[in-house]
């Protein structure tokens, strides 16, 4: 039987990867990636490099599978129907990998998906395997292996805890943040945001980390009051996206 292996690499830097990860990738024999335009060629770089670092003992193919067009949130959906959107671009991925699987990955072959961070992250893949295997066409063993997320990247290299003492840590994303910039107790996560959603914060008393394209050698961290340092941010985002033409980025936000 096929197996299928969903392998989080860290969320940058191919050092930060687990030993169970390169395990699994030892097993491999076609590396999936969904290409997502040029933008982010350097993920799909990063995927290449940690397969040259660690992919040792057997031979491999990466295969490039070109996404299928993501809905985008700028092209006003409301937010119901953004979500049935992404469900629908999320059975196009799915009928485009099941094609790959079938027709280049062997009976008893091992296929991977290598996702950037962890797999349980505000990621779509297990979603879409889990989908390849309830259209019943082709059937496969499966496992998720835990990678470092872009959350942990971002508390470790500003050396702070991801949540004060008993209080809860709510993750979220940039468009829901938009919709409702409350900073309530304990911590707040941003993912996801092109905008920096934050900017509408105005409470003098609220703390930032910022960290982009973490684990990269053109990573960008800042620190401080948010209504001090948020220019400066701002500034090197857009600097960062000049030099690198990517930028993903992560923040936390707390009181005090
Ligand atoms: C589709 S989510 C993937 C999250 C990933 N699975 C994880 O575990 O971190 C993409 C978001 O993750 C964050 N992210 C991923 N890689 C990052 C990096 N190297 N530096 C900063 N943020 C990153 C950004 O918020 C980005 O918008």
């Amino acid at each position: 039987m096929r197996t299928v292996l969903v392998i989080g690499i860290g969320a940058g830097d191919p050092e930060q990867i687990t030993i169970q990860a390169i395990s699994a990738l030892n097993r491999v024999d076609v590396v999936l990636v969904l290409d997502k335009g040029r933008d982010s060629h350097q993920l799909v770089d990063l995927r290449a490099e940690v397969c040259r670092r660690y992919l040792r003992e057997r031979p491999y193919r990466i295969i490039e599978v070109p996404d299928p067009r993501r809905p985008h949130k700028s092209n006003g959906y409301a937010l119901s129907d953004y979500e049935a959107a992404v469900r629908q671009w999320h059975g196009l991925r799915a009928e485009a990998l099941e094609h790959v699987l079938l027709t280049e990955v062997d009976e008893d072959g091992c296929a991977a998906f290598l996702v950037i961070g962890d797999p349980s992250l505000y990621d779509s893949t297990i979603r879409v395997v889990q989908s390849i295997l309830d259209r019943g066409n082709v059937v496969f063993d499966w496992e998720v292996i835990a990678g470092i997320t872009s959350l942990q990247a971002l508390t470790a290299r500003h050396r702070i805890p991801l949540n004060e003492v008993g209080e809860p840590v709510v993750i979220t994303t940039g468009r829901r943040f938009e919709a409702d910039p409350r900073t309530p107790a304990g911590t707040v996560v941003v993912m996801l945001d092109e905008g920096l959603a934050c900017r509408a914060v105005s409470e003098p008393d609220v703390q930032i980390y910022w960290g982009a394209n973490l684990g990269t050698p053109q990573e960008q961290l800042r620190a401080g009051p948010l209504t001090e340092v948020i220019d400066e941010i701002v500034e090197a985002r857009a600097r960062l996206r000049a030099e690198t033409g990517w930028v993903l980025d992560t923040y936390l936000l707390r009181r005090g």
